[in-house]
């Protein structure tokens, strides 16, 4: 009898995470994740473009794969305030996280890429990033057996770089992270955010002015914006936005970051020069170091300290790391 019922206690239990389980596969397969006319999703191209997102052969001396900078482990960042790329060379900037990169409707800090197929070739060619010629790089590929079959089989032509790029593109678009506590809290589940998260969220959203450019759900506007961080840019080499149209209202514009996972992707800004949320909170606080293109919405505010700590409580309700599970990191 006691048998039985362990055995019917079991099941249960069994049945009730495997359903916990598929509603978050599920509510990840319901987002209507949007894909160019002219590359729709398919699992094939998915795993081609997972293997050469941890394939190091994209870089010229075979020691760094986008992953190297783009860790599943870390966010899909690596956790530096600026990227090492081939011969221990520093990278310009701060390797934003790729979770989500599906709804980016611009890629780069310059806000000026319109899609993830372009955005690939730029690390592989990049000297101090994967410093790879694309010729080459092709040429080597299409070696591979495995490549030049996947492309044959998935694509129907040699492997090139529509392949490449298709391919790369489709594997980041798989990389979802829409289901936080916030999510969940915000589609009725009162329990998912604990009291001081409400209340951060109350605070992000209704007191202060941080949803004007970072709103729910991607928490950005997607558009480039000024934030402040330095009080001057003379002297510096990165003038964010200003390097595409060379227009001066454009210097430190840098494209909004999603704040989703921000715990885990630190440190932060485009180079990585605020160690921690803490920081970035005072940077607001004192609005912003004052330059003369700084956006005007950014003002000064004071926050008790328990305020601040119900802020960061609310950051922590924007971790979603079910995808390391959901897709075997
Ligand atoms: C050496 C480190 C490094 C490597 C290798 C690397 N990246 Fe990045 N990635 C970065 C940095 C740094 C940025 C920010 C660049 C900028 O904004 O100018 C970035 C930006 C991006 C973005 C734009 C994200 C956004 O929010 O705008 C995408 C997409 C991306 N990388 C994909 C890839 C892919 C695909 C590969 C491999 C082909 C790759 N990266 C290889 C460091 C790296
Ligand atoms: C005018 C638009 C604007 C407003 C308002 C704004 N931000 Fe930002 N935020 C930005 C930009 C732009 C960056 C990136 C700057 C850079 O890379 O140098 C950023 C970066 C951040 C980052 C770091 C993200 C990362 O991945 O590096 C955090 C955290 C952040 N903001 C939080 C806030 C909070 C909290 C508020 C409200 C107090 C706020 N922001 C208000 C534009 C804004």
């Amino acid at each position: 009898m006691s048998k039985l019922f362990a055995f019917l206690a079991a099941t249960i239990i069994l049945g009730f995470l495997i359903l916990r389980c598929s509603s978050g596969q599920d509510f990840n397969a319901s987002l209507a994740v949007p894909t160019p006319i002219d590359n729709p999703q398919s699992l094939a191209k998915i795993a081609l473009g997972r293997q050469l997102f941890f394939d190091k052969r994209l870089s010229i001396d075979g020691t760094i794969a986008c992953a190297s900078c783009h860790d599943p482990q870390k966010a899909f960042t690596d956790q530096l305030s600026k990227s090492r790329g081939i011969k221990g060379q520093l990278s310009e900037r701060n390797a934003p996280s790729l979770l989500n990169a599906a709804f980016l409707k611009t890629a780069m800090f310059d806000a000026h890429l319109a899609s993830l197929e372009l955005q690939a070739i730029v690390p592989i060619q990049e000297p101090v990033e994967m410093g790879h010629n694309m010729k080459l790089l092709l040429q080597q590929l299409r070696q591979i057996p495995e490549y030049q079959a996947a492309a044959q089989r998935i694509f129907q032509r040699d492997f090139d770089a529509y392949v490449l790029t298709r391919s790369l593109a489709a594997f980041e678009r798989s990389l979802l992270s829409m289901n936080a506590p916030f999510d969940r809290y915000i589609a009725g589940d009162q329990k998912a955010m604990n009291h001081d998260q409400i209340a951060g969220w109350k605070l992000f959203s209704e007191k202060l002015y941080c949803t004007q450019c970072h709103p729910a759900p991607y928490f950005t506007t997607h558009v480039a914006a000024n934030n402040g961080l330095y009080a001057s840019y003379e002297g510096k080499t990165d003038l964010g936005r200003f390097r595409i149209h060379h227009d001066s209202s454009d210097i430190g514009k840098f494209k909004i970051p999603s704040l989703r996972n921000i715990p885990l992707t630190f440190p932060y800004m485009h180079d990585g020069s605020i160690q921690s949320l803490d920081q970035v909170l005072a940077h607001y606080q004192k609005g912003g170091a004052k330059n003369p293109q700084q956006d005007p919405r950014i003002t000064p505010f004071v926050l008790s300290p328990n305020e601040k700590k119900q802020l960061l409580a609310f950051f922590d309700a924007l971790i979603d790391t079910s995808y390391l599970k959901r897709d075997r990191f």
